[in-house]
């Protein structure tokens, strides 16, 4: 395909449904040959693309050939902090430029001085080269985690111990506090990120302090998913775990699902110790700078930080 024969625009809400399909296509093309597990015909991702949208629309673009939307690409800043969520590419649309491009429309709306960052699956090559060309280079590895929880994993017999820190469900009225802990451990806050979280059915969240002062929160999705979890001290992100663990499993659910930054030693040793496994190659975290706390720090997924 030439590139001649492609229009590019914003990114519109009736999209949703045609960029998981783009975003499957696009994965899958590399996962078939490499034998690993493909994107299931499940979307779970519309909710997640018009919070995007409407928040950073500016950012969110389209590629099409006579009016077929053959890739998308969507990106979000905040604060000094710009994020490219997505970037996917039909298979019979690769290499002719189409990535590039869009990767280009979607830099817009960050002051020049932003730290610009992605996360990659290390068996792309393709990708990684593009945004390592572009000043975006490997910082740390993700791995990714995943199997049954433990009740009071890592803890014979019973809830793990929580030493002095309480525990208390995640609501709207604890924003402030988000704020806070993200302002303090990633450089950035993301207001807008977590009142989405905690609007979407599906999700739970704990806010835990000390004497009264939020020192960490943790989110998670009841179909398994952990992340985002933050924790001013590194020590307590193992209890904070440990905690989110034991209610997991708590509730029944069979397989979970986390993605660990490498300098994070204490949630690898919890995780560990739940007897999870990794579950896939792991991804990369590219920045054009090192930013944040990343021994304290668990994303939420690849395309939100
Ligand atoms: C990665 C991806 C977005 C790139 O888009 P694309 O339209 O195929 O790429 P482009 O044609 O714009 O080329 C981008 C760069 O990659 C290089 N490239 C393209 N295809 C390549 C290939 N098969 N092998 C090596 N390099 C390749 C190009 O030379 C170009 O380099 P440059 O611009 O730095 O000179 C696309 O291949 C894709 O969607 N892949 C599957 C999904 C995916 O991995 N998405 C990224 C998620 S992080």
């Amino acid at each position: 395909m030439t590139a001649a024969a492609i229009t590019y625009r914003r990114a519109l809400p009736a999209d949703a449904g045609r960029a998981f399909q783009v975003y499957r296509a696009a994965l899958n093309g590399y996962l078939a040959p490499a034998g690993q597990d493909l994107v299931p015909d499940e979307n779970d991702r519309d909710a997640g693309f018009l919070h995007t949208l409407r928040h950073d629309g500016e950012r969110c673009w389209v590629a099409e050939r006579q009016g077929d939307m053959v890739a998308w690409s969507s990106a979000i800043v905040r604060d000094d902090w710009w994020f490219l969520s997505s970037l996917f590419v039909l298979p019979e649309a690769q290499g002719a430029g189409v990535g590039a491009e869009l990767l280009e429309r979607v830099r817009t709306g960050a002051p020049a001085h932003a730290v610009r960052a992605t996360i990659t699956d290390t068996l792309q090559p393709v990708s990684n080269t593009l945004y390592a060309r572009r000043g975006m280079l490997p910082r740390e590895a993700l791995l990714g985690f995943a199997g049954p929880p433990r009740s009071g994993a890592g803890r014979a017999g019973g809830r793990p111990r929580l030493g002095t820190l309480e525990p208390e469900p995640l609501t709207a009225a604890a924003l402030p506090d988000l704020r806070a802990l993200d302002l303090a451990v990633l450089g950035f806050e993301r207001t807008v990120d977590h009142q989405f979280s905690l609007s979407e059915g599906g999700r739970r969240g704990w806010l835990f302090r000390r004497a009264g002062r939020a020192v960490a929160y943790a989110l998670c999705h009841l179909t398994g998913g952990i992340g985002p979890v933050a924790s001013l001290r590194a020590a307590d992100l193992e209890t904070v775990l440990r905690f989110v663990l034991a209610e997991l499993a708590a509730r029944g659910l069979e397989r979970v699902k986390a993605g660990v930054p490498a300098p994070c030693a204490g949630a690898q040793r919890v995780f560990w110790e739940a007897g999870l496994v990794y579950d896939a190659t792991p991804g990369l975290l590219l920045a054009s700078r090192p930013f944040g706390r990343l021994d304290r720090y668990l994303p939420a997924s690849y395309g939100m930080f």
